[in-house]
């Protein structure tokens, strides 16, 4: 079971992600359009100042340059956000609940309350496949 549903949760994020490029909207996600209001609403509660568990600021000002190419706490020598690497990206691990199999700690986020939405989470990798810009 605990094996099993990464996987099924990564088969899900790929329909997902399929679906919405087959579908009419094909325009580059923004960072900011669309990923930074998530993050407020969803994250920054507890990723505010950089100092909590995590050590990042998710913020609208902070997000960004918390985030991509920064190395996570939790798996050392994996980045937060590496552009054009969702797979290599802790952040879309911790979102998907597949970051224990990637050696990291913790549980999945957001902690303690409902996982992003499977369209919420296709988004942010195709920001990530799309070279994760500041858009
Ligand atoms: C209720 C508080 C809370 C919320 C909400 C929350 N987090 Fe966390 N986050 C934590 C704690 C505590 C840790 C450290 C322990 C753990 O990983 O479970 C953490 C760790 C992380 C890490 C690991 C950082 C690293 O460098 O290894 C990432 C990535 C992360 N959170 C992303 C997010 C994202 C993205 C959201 C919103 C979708 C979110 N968190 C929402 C409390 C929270």
């Amino acid at each position: 079971m605990i094996k099993t549903w990464p996987l099924a949760a990564l088969t899900a994020l790929f329909v997902a992600s399929f679906s919405s490029l087959a579908g009419a909207d094909n325009e580059a996600v923004s960072f900011k359009k669309d990923l930074v209001p998530i993050l407020k609403t969803r994250c920054a509660v507890c990723h505010l100042t950089g100092q909590e568990a995590g050590m990042m600021a998710l913020h609208p000002r902070a997000a960004y340059s918390n985030l991509v190419n920064i190395e996570s706490v939790e798996v050392a020598g994996m980045k937060r956000v590496s552009p054009y690497q969702p797979e290599a990206s802790y952040l879309m691990h911790k979102l998907l609940g597949s970051h224990l199999d990637v050696g990291g700690t913790g549980t999945q986020m957001p902690f303690g309350s409902q996982p992003l939405s499977s369209g919420e989470i296709a988004s942010f990798k195709k920001w990530i496949s799309e070279g994760a810009a500041e858009n």
